[in-house]
């Protein structure tokens, strides 16, 4: 059994104690290993941040769990059939993006979870940084396979959207809407951010890496002076902290699901979904689409490849399929 393997059995058996104790003679039958090899994991425990109490005529209880994203926590009682099947905690990356995508080159399974406490180079979109300190937020990436065109690979953005604001419903019971292309908002402030990264050839799709970040617990000073948009956190707008851990499995649920209902039914359900959460429809705003300048109409939706449609002064359609939006 490999280390995290025995660290995620003495958990389990810790949790059916729920709160009691569990004996070193039971750790050791179940484990199969010495009761120096038990004390040693358990040792490894307390150093991720677990409380354990330790009494030499009754064995070990568990007292307190970490607010890690700790792979031992993400996959107890997580129920999704493609979605974490291999699930990598890093205590510090430079991106989970880059290593997702290194891991996917290197022939990783559709599944495959990178995600860490901290990244010292986290990736936004358009080149930009994504603010990632320790202890307080979610920083993941989802390695994908889809058997699909590489045309379809924006869809998957609609997905994580989607995903996100409905994980940010269930845990904190505030209510997000969306930005197009991908940004979460809370009360006009955004507080998560998608990146997805592609690597295809001219008819498929090799690998999609969905990258979510999610400001759950930062604090007001904890975020850059230099933002382009107003931001918070679920801490921020609900005035409650958010259990990293639940949140990154609940999210891992929500994808898990939508992206079966991809696959089976294609986008249109997902779209109007998405488009539920949208309240700029029927709104006036202008698009910078970087080099190509500013569009400015009214958005009507999006459409099945999930471009932004404008309706424009004179009454024609705009397709918008990059750039960022502002409400005027
Ligand atoms: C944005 O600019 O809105 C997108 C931000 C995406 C940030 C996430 S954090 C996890 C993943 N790893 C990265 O380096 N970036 C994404």
């Amino acid at each position: 059994m490999s280390a995290t393997g025995a660290r995620e059995t003495i958990l389990n058996l810790f949790r059916q104690a729920s709160a009691g104790y569990v004996s070193g003679a039971r750790l050791s039958e179940v484990l199969g290993v010495s009761r120096t090899a038990v004390w040693k994991q358990i040792e490894q425990l307390r150093q991720l941040g677990y409380r354990i109490e330790a009494i030499p005529s009754r064995g070990y209880r568990l007292c307190d769990v970490p607010d890690l994203p700790l792979a031992e926590e993400l996959r107890s009682g997580l129920a999704t059939r493609r979605i974490g099947r291999e699930i990598r905690y890093l205590a510090e990356t430079d991106s989970t993006n880059r290593q997702a995508y290194a891991l996917g080159e290197a022939g990783a399974d559709e599944g495959l979870v990178v995600i860490a406490d901290r990244q010292s180079a986290g990736k936004g979109r358009m080149g930009r940084t994504w603010a990632s300190p320790p202890g307080v937020n979610l920083y993941v990436s989802i390695l994908l396979r889809p058997p699909l065109p590489p045309q379809a690979a924006p869809q998957l953005t609609f997905i994580s959207t989607l995903a996100v604001s409905r994980a940010i419903a269930a845990v904190s019971g505030l209510a997000p809407t969306h930005k197009w292309p991908n940004d979460v908002l809370i009360d006009g402030r955004k507080v998560a951010g998608l990146l997805n990264e592609l690597s295809a050839e001219s008819d498929r799709i090799r690998f999609v890496v969905l990258g979510i970040g999610v400001n759950l617990n930062m604090t007001a000073e904890q975020f850059p002076a230099d933002l382009r948009m107003p931001a918070t956190s679920l801490l921020l707008a609900g005035g409650r902290p958010v259990p990293r851990a639940l949140f990154a499995r609940t999210l891992l649920e929500e994808l898990d699901a939508l992206y079966a209902e991809f696959l089976l039914h294609g986008p249109a359900p997902l779209l109007a979904a998405w488009e539920e959460r949208c309240d700029l429809v029927g709104k006036p705003v202008e698009v910078d689409e970087g080099g190509s300048g500013l569009v400015r109409g009214t958005v009507s939706g999006i459409d099945r490849d999930g471009a932004l449609l404008l309706t424009l002064a004179d009454g024609s359609t705009a397709r918008i399929l990059a750039g960022d939006v502002r409400q005027c």
